[in-house]
């Protein structure tokens, strides 16, 4: 049994109907991200950031995990794997993960503006006028640019243990997440899965890369079946 770490982003998602980040030219949806994912955006226009997140919960409780999810708890089954995702949707879960951190939130969860330790499942929209149990107004459970990642030490440690490393899905743009590649020990196996991979600083460190450059509902099943001894 190897100890395994899965990084993700929001290409493992895209089969599934999540559109990502940046393949649509730096729009999200539409919008700035500035405008529907930072503290600025929020206190500017409280009711479009409500809106904005009410409508990608929406379209999360409408789509499904695909191949790649569901690969993954195939791995789960005979190695200790820990999956770190950015995407803030619950498709890992759903698909039977057990071990999931979320560096970037999570959308199906809510919080208290006055107290971030207050966090609640949420479901539905939240509106202007939903409070916490202290009675601060509620907010997405999502990390914003400019914000803390409190999970980041949690996964770097991961990442530190892990014999092998396998990232999926993500451009290596945003930092601390794409940083975290660089904890893995020199041993590690490294893949990363992604049709347009973009080899970073850590990434292009690593003498023992395997890319691979395809979508990850084709490229995640068949590394599992490697690893799994199929
Ligand atoms: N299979 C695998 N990878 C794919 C697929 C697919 N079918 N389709 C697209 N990709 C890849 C793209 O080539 C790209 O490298 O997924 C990556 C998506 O990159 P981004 O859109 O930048 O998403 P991500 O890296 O997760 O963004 C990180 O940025 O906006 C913030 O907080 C947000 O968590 C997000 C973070």
């Amino acid at each position: 049994m190897k100890k395994i770490v899965v990084l993700t982003g929001a290409g493992i998602s895209a089969e599934s109907g999540i559109r990502t980040f940046r393949d649509a030219d730096g729009l999200w949806e539409g919008h700035d991200v500035m405008t529907v994912a930072s503290p600025q955006g929020w206190r500017k226009d409280m009711a479009l950031v409500l809106d904005f997140y009410n409508q990608r919960r929406r379209q999360l409780l409408s789509v499904v995990p695909n191949d790649a999810h569901h690969a993954l708890v195939r791995l789960a089954q005979k190695h200790d794997v820990t999956i770190i995702t950015q995407n803030v949707d619950d498709l890992h879960e759903r698909a039977g993960s057990t071990h999931v951190i979320h560096l970037h939130g999570e959308l199906l969860k809510s919080r208290s503006t006055l107290d971030e330790n207050l966090v609640y499942d949420c479901t539905t929209d939240i509106l202007i006028g939903d409070t916490c149990e202290v009675g601060s107004q509620l907010r997405p459970h999502i990390v914003w640019f400019g914000e803390d990642v409190p999970l980041i030490s949690t996964a770097s440690q991961k990442v530190l243990e892990a014999d092998i490393v396998i990232v999926i899905g993500t451009s290596m743009q945003v930092y601390p997440a794409a940083g975290l590649v660089a904890y893995a020990p020199r041993h590690a196996e490294i893949y990363y899965v992604d049709p347009k991979p973009f080899i970073s600083f850590e990434l292009g460190r690593r003498p023992g890369l395997r890319v691979i450059e395809k979508a990850a509902v084709e490229a995640v099943p068949r590394l599992v079946e490697e690893l799994v001894g199929g």
